[in-house]
């Protein structure tokens, strides 16, 4: 018996064109049924797709999150496609296109193809001839980005942007960095005074489409709330004695780009309540001013302190907690992550050894022991502290145990000890006149700061220095 005849079927959906990843693309056309149509054929195909019905909403989804391919239309009513193509390639210069237009007008075509990495369709179109088209653009952007990778892996394979580490928790760090670095969600980075958060939000930075635009930093535990509030909302002339010109804030500097805000824990009830403000709504006013300003910016925040613990004693908004804390980052203090410390060191020892113009090797094993076994209350910065003076003392081509700092080597208490009589005497074998000086320095900002009950602004004015100047020398010595 013969097998019944069979119906015809529609061929069955292609595989994903690299069996890793099929690829996000951007659908931008005004009419309907074109966009329609293109969404579920090539969602058959297992693409991701997003649609938008004019140049506007494509610009706002391209702004908003990784696109791999886009196909626009190249007459719309709002802005031509290839208008659309300039905006794209201007976040992300090797986005393929493909162009479609009702009749193959070559004018627009050249140009469209002059801005590069662009295909189009005259329609109507066959189906199929869209589908080879799409897979042969994704495959050729999904390898150029694994060659990246590749060459990337070669040249610091422990490394991504700037930020040492394989330790299993800095993995999982870097991974999140890339796959977040691209979208506009809140990020709120956590961890210790050292652990690199500050280096964690440029990586953010610069993995995103924002790359090209600024990135503006601002401590908000270092300044007052009025002029904190002026720096990042700008104010207007004559909203206050001083105000001699109009300025724009730091959140208008960072339009299109990033703005760091460092040490948000220590912000003030009403500059909460106005940081809630822009990033619920993204609009502010200058200080004095009416007119209502558009933020388009990307929040990362930073703080060392437990914020939801903070929430819990009332000193911290909670509805302001849960707008930062929309992506978490943690970053674990280094005695958490042991295996990363000789790959920091070395890294340190070749950029100090570059700076000071020193022919260092290596580390010698007893102080690597040292340096691992350590258990660095000031992270990542005291250790490159620690390295940058054993380079500075070091007169072997090794850094030996006795360069690094005598609490290092298990020798007394975290400054090298020297009672306060040596201040004006000479030892008779000469000493290391920096190295006592910050021993001296350290041991009064100590004193202050216990004096004054570990309230900085105080422990500062007993020291007759800004508290800026405090908080610096705090964290180079590791105060708590
Ligand atoms: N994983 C790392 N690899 C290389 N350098 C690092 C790493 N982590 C931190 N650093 C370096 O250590 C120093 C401190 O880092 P960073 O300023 O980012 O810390 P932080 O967490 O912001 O500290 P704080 O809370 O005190 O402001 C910087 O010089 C930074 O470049
Ligand atoms: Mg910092």
């Amino acid at each position: 018996m013969t097998a019944p005849p069979r119906l015809a079927r529609a061929a069955p959906p292609s595989p994903a064109p690299t069996g890793t990843r099929a690829g996000r693309i951007l659908v931008a056309d005004d009419e309907r049924s074109l966009r329609e149509l293109l969404a579920i054929v090539l969602r058959r195909e297992g693409y991701d797709v997003m649609l938008a019905e004019n140049g506007t909403m494509a610009l706002a989804a391209l702004a908003r999150g990784a696109v791999d391919l886009l196909i626009s239309d190249i007459k719309m009513p709002d802005m031509s496609g290839v208008e659309v193509l300039r905006n794209a390639k201007q976040i992300d210069p090797g986005l393929p296109a493909i162009m479609m237009t009702a009749y193959a007008s070559t004018e627009t075509a050249v140009e469209a193809m002059r801005l590069g990495a662009c295909d189009y369709l005259v329609k109507p179109f066959d189906v199929d001839e869209l589908k080879l088209k799409v897979r042969e653009k994704l495959e050729s952007r999904h390898l150029r980005q694994e060659n990246l990778l590749l060459k990337r892996a070669l040249n610091e394979p422990h490394a991504f942007a700037g930020i040492i580490g394989r330790s299993s928790p800095m993995l999982a760090v870097f991974e999140l960095v890339e796959s977040i670095a691209r979208t506009t969600s809140t990020v709120l980075i956590t961890g210790e005074s050292g652990t690199g958060k500050e280096l964690v939000a440029r990586a953010l930075h610069r993995h995103s489409l924002r790359r090209e635009r600024p990135f503006v930093a601002i401590n908000c535990g270092a300044l007052t709330e009025t002029l904190l509030e002026s720096e990042l909302f700008g104010h207007m002339k004559g909203s206050f004695t001083g105000a001699d010109v109009t300025k724009k804030g730091l959140i208008e500097g960072a339009e299109g780009g990033t703005i760091f805000l460092d040490e948000i824990g220590e912000t003030t009830p009403m500059m909460q309540v106005k940081l809630l403000r822009v990033l619920q709504e993204r609009r502010f006013r200058r200080v004095g001013g009416l007119e209502e300003i558009e933020a388009d910016i990307r929040v990362v925040a930073a703080t060392n302190q437990d914020l939801s613990k903070l929430v819990a004693e009332g000193r911290f908004r909670e509805d302001l907690f849960y707008r930062i804390n929309v992506i978490p980052i943690h970053l674990p203090p280094l005695r958490d992550r042991r295996e990363d410390i000789p790959l920091i060191a070395e890294h340190f020892l070749a950029k100090y050894r570059q700076a000071m113009g020193k022919s260092i090797e290596t580390i010698s094993g007893e102080a690597m022991t040292r340096l691992a076994s350590y258990h660095w209350p000031g992270n990542i910065r005291e250790l490159e502290n620690v390295i940058e003076r054993a380079v500075a003392l070091e007169k072997t081509p090794t850094i030996l145990a006795d360069s690094l700092p005598g609490h290092l080597r298990g020798l007394g208490p975290a400054a090298p000890a020297q009672k306060a009589a040596d201040v004006s005497a000479l030892p008779e074998m000469g000493f290391d006149l920096e190295q006592h000086v910050q021993s001296v320095e350290r041991r009064y900002l100590a004193q202050a700061l216990e004096r004054a009950g570990g309230v900085q602004v105080r422990a500062a004015e007993l020291l007759g220095m800004s508290f800026r100047s405090f908080r610096y020398f705090a964290k180079k010595y590791n105060l708590k």
